[in-house]
């Protein structure tokens, strides 16, 4: 049998498959049953967290053979080529292989042949941000008045980039990137059907370390499956794949930093990068660090059930946010997520990370006057 990757296996074939994106959904599934569909929609939001899985869906929806549906039977054969990517009238482009003027223009010729299989002749173009001026500009117009066999799904990772008349002829959805414990529950649930056991402490590694998004956490889990022949997992074995800093170096590099003690931070850095771990990632588990020791200090460490440690690690977290100001810890908070954004522009991942501690290093610095 032809192995199939975890994502792609496990890809939502169903509206009740997909993890979050509830208010989408539900409006997805509203409009479906009262069989009025928006002729085309802009989905915004970054990589891997339903996009494509979801205009698949749609898609399914408005052709069963069934009806317009929000559960599509998945049995009928339009249902079950759109499950094989055979389905003739779901075309899926990639904006970002086909800029030009030309290739719009070739689309636009194609809209006027009604569906061949289905009820709907469906578009789905991804990374619609990456489309000339000159391209937004012909669509412009049948995204506003289609023929009526002709739905448009478009799919972008950059917002910013969509020009104004696109963004006013769609019915725009920006979804949100996934929460770390839906994203940690839901791995759970692929590993239960795949017969796998890994303990939630790693999961929640995983789920951390992806950002938001489920394919990343799915990929990552797919590797640490793959890579080991043992059954037990350990977690320091999945942080040294993933690239991570393990929570104690974490708890240690933050208290130095609380201490100013830049020279121990750099040391720390030259460590973490000897054992090959991730500059965003160490600037990821920083902020979800400074977030949690916020926590912290405005409830009191027995109503504090959002930090998922051990009692003697959350004790210590409770000691070190002693020694720290609510307003300090908001402002390292903002210093490291304006920071992680510009890292990609850093020559290198060190210097940026260096230039973000260093911003932190001189804020308290100039506000408790050291010198
Ligand atoms: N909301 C979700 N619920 C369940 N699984 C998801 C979800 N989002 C993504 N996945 C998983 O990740 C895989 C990739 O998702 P998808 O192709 O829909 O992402 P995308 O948003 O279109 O990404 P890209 O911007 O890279 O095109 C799916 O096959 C599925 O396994
Ligand atoms: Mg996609
Ligand atoms: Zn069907």
């Amino acid at each position: 049998m032809i192995y199939q990757i975890l994502s792609n296996k496990w890809r939502p074939q169903e509206f009740n498959q997909i993890i979050g994106h509830k208010y989408l959904i539900k409006m997805m599934v509203n409009s479906l049953n009262l069989k009025r569909i928006h002729q085309s929609w802009l989905l915004s939001g970054m990589h891997g967290i339903g996009k494509t899985t979801i205009a698949r869906i749609l898609a399914k929806s408005l052709n069963c053979k069934k009806d317009i549906t929000s559960q599509p039977c998945r049995t009928c054969a339009n249902c079950k080529a759109i499950e094989k990517g055979k389905f003739l009238d779901f075309i899926e482009l990639d904006a970002a292989s086909k800029t030009r003027i030309e290739d719009i223009k070739i689309i636009l010729d194609s809209t006027q042949y009604p569906p061949i299989q289905g009820r709907f002749k469906i578009y789905l173009i991804d990374e619609i941000h990456m489309l000339s001026k000159h391209s937004f500009n012909a669509l412009l117009k049948i995204l506003e008045e289609p023929p009526k066999y002709i739905k448009f799904i478009l799919a972008t990772t950059h917002l910013k980039k969509i020009p104004r008349t696109i963004l006013s002829r769609c019915l725009h959805v920006h979804l949100s990137s996934i929460e770390p414990t839906c994203i940690s529950n839901y791995l759970e649930q692929i590993l239960k059907k795949e017969n796998i056991d890994i303990k939630k402490e790693i999961l929640n590694i995983i789920s951390y370390s992806s950002e938001g998004s489920i394919r990343n956490a799915i990929n990552n889990l797919e590797l640490i499956i793959s890579s080991i022949k043992k059954k037990k997992i350990k977690t320091s074995y999945v942080n040294k794949l993933l690239g991570i800093f393990d929570k104690h170096s974490i708890f240690i590099l933050a208290q130095n930093i609380i201490k100013n003690n830049i020279h121990s931070v750099l040391k720390i850095l030259d460590y973490a990068e000897k054992i090959g771990v991730q500059c965003n990632n160490i600037i990821s588990s920083l902020i979800i660090f400074f977030h949690n020791l916020s926590i912290i200090k405005i409830t009191t460490l027995k109503e504090n059930n959002l930090i998922n440690e051990k009692s003697k690690y959350k004790q210590k977290i409770y000691i070190l946010s002693k020694k720290i100001l609510f307003q300090d810890i908001q402002n390292y908070c903002k210093i490291l997520i304006r920071g992680k954004k510009y890292l990609k522009y850093a020559p290198s991942p060190r210097i940026g990370m260096e230039i973000i501690l260093f911003q932190i290093y001189q804020y308290t610095n100039e506000k408790y006057h050291v010198s």
